[in-house]
């Protein structure tokens, strides 16, 4: 089980200490999540973001594209040092070149899909994927609830990827905590998103990632 901190849920004025701190609490990957007020109703940050943390830590920058025209702005991110990119199936007609252009960067490819999409979408593009990130809340904002309706599709997907391409990451974003974490890796994910849990927690950043790691509430 990996964990991917969600920096949407971090206190901005201290980015880099934060995402530091993540890393040394054993942080596997940093989850970026880009939001351009039209694809989804927020906006949140772009490449400089991705170019500013990347001298800071060594850990991958995993770059969420919540974004309606993903492949404008893929040259930037990865010049920018961004390592791996999720983009949607929603919304993207022609997401086989969109996986291909990321592929042409060098860059790990990940589809994600929301809520109400089922996991039979995937099934052409699935051999093709580094991950598959399944949405368990609709795509925009932190800090919102889990939706257990999700955790049926993660098992099909899981199923999916165990059939065609075992090596593909399953990750799950949106509401983890501890509690929902577990529920998650039951039905098959192996790599979690979590940002309010971790960036949001009193118990401060090593706190809330030991807890995902013992499994506690
Ligand atoms: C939601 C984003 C998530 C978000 C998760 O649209 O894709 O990555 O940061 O935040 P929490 O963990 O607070 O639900
Ligand atoms: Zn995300």
């Amino acid at each position: 089980m990996k964990l991917a901190p969600s920096i949407l849920a971090a206190d901005f004025a201290r980015l880099g200490e934060q995402v530091c701190e993540a890393q040394i609490a054993g942080a596997d990957r940093i989850h970026v999540d880009v939001m351009d007020g039209h694809f989804v109703p927020n906006l949140s940050m772009g490449a400089p973001i991705v170019a500013s943390l990347r001298p800071v830590t060594r850990l991958p920058l995993e770059t969420h594209l919540m974004i309606s025209n993903p492949d404008r702005f893929l040259q930037e991110f990865a010049d920018a040092g961004s390592d791996s990119f999720l983009v949607h199936w929603e919304g993207n007609v022609n997401l086989h070149r969109t996986v291909r252009n990321i592929r042409g960067l060098g860059k790990r490819a990940g589809v994600a899909i929301n809520p109400a999409t089922p996991a039979e979408v995937l099934a052409e593009i699935l051999p093709d994927l580094d991950q598959v990130l399944v949405m368990t809340v609709d795509p925009g904002f932190g800090h919102q609830q889990f939706l257990h309706s999700t955790l049926a599709k993660i098992y099909r997907v899981r199923r999916m990827i165990e059939r065609v391409r075992p090596e593909c990451e399953l990750e799950v974003d949106g509401g983890i905590d501890p509690a929902t974490a577990r529920l998650c890796v039951e039905a098959g994910a192996n790599v979690l998103v979590a940002g309010s849990a971790i960036f949001g927690s009193s118990e401060g950043v090593a706190g809330a990632m030991n807890r995902f790691a013992a499994g506690r509430n």
